[in-house]
């Protein structure tokens, strides 16, 4: 790889939460890591572990300016902090705005300012909306994404082109599928499992039962993140996400056989047209052509990556 990922100055916004403490888990032993997180999503038990003379935590909310006064330049930044939650955004868009759009220019300014010169940006699947090719691959378009959080991640996109373009800042545009595994806090296998252990005999299943999406396990997203960057190409989108996909019952099905229970009946929650919640796009399947066409392979299969999740949440939740 000509852009290494050793001895470096990072700074990774968002960085206590789930995918943030994974891509830190994997940067702490070569390279000076600082998290940049308020805390508003999850607090500090993911980085209590990995303390040391390599980690540095601020606590800072990325929509003041002045959170990124004190801070000196970075050799890379990974930007993560987002409101994730895309349930959220319709009954609060300027929670997308403020935080996603806001943020994000915020981290951009921070950059101009401080001569930081790469970005990685966790962008989503959400941006393309409801789409008629499935695979969808990066050149499809006009993104219409139905949920303000797809809204604000297409226009933190387009804030690093332009940024990219005026002061030759080079970044990676990450478009996320669902991503599962260690750490998660939030998602569909986390919410089945909380669920389940408030009530064992009845499951709530947001949407008619029909959705089908890609997983990819967090391990195969940090790796490819780091991956692309690594190529030292110039600014552009890659979908991160996986082959097949995963249909919500396959989920329901595991979680339940994995904790031991029988019977459990199945309650759907329909929200518009079958969705899950308003903006949720039923059928997402990303196409990863782009970027096993520069070398990278997905360790685990989009089932897989839900089978293992299953046992790490499990694990995690008492
Ligand atoms: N998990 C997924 O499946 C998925 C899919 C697509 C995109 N993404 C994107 O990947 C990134 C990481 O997602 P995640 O699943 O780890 O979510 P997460 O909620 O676990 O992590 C986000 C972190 O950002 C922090 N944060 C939120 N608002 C902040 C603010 N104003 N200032 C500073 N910190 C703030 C939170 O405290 C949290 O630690 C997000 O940008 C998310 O939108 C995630």
């Amino acid at each position: 790889m000509p852009f290494s990922f050793k001895d470096r100055n990072i700074l990774v916004t968002g960085g206590a939460g789930f995918i943030g403490s994974n891509m830190v888990k994997s940067l702490i032993a070569e390279n000076m890591v600082t998290v940049l997180d308020n805390f508003s999503a999850v607090d500090d038990r993911f980085l209590k572990p990995l303390a040391g003379k390599n980690l540095k935590v601020i606590k800072g909310d990325i929509t003041k300016q002045e959170t990124f006064r004190k801070l000196q330049q970075f050799d890379m930044i990974f930007h993560l902090a987002a409101n994730s939650d895309v349930k959220h955004g319709s009954s609060d868009p300027m929670i997308d705005v403020n935080t996603n759009d806001t943020g994000t220019v915020n981290v951009l300014e921070f950059m101009r300012r401080s001569d930081s010169r790469e970005i990685g940006f966790s962008s989503s699947s959400t941006v393309y909306g409801e789409t008629d090719v499935l695979p969808t691959p990066e050149t499809y378009g006009p993104y219409r994404p139905i949920s303000s959080y797809g809204a604000s991640k297409a226009a933190g996109e387009g804030y690093i082109f332009a940024y990219s373009h005026y002061y030759g800042l080079r970044g990676s545009i990450y478009r996320f599928a669902n991503v599962v595994g260690t750490n998660s806090t939030h998602g569909v296998i986390f919410d089945f499992i909380h669920k389940l252990k408030k009530d064992p005999k009845n499951l709530e299943i947001l949407g008619d039962g029909t959705q089908r999406k890609s997983y990819i396990h967090v391990d195969d997203c940090v790796n490819s993140m780091l991956y692309i960057h690594g190529l030292n190409r110039p600014t552009d989108v890659y979908n991160l996400g996986n082959t097949g996909t995963t249909g919500v019952l396959f989920i329901a099905d595991r979680v339940c056989q994995k904790m031991g229970l029988k019977g459990v009946r199945y309650n759907f929650v329909p929200s518009k047209g079958g969705r899950g919640w308003p903006g949720d796009v039923k059928l997402a399947h990303l196409s990863i052509d782009k970027i096993t066409s520069l070398g990278w392979k997905n360790r685990y299969s989009s089932d897989q990556a839900v089978e293992i999740s299953i046992d790490e949440t499990l694990k995690t939740i008492t």
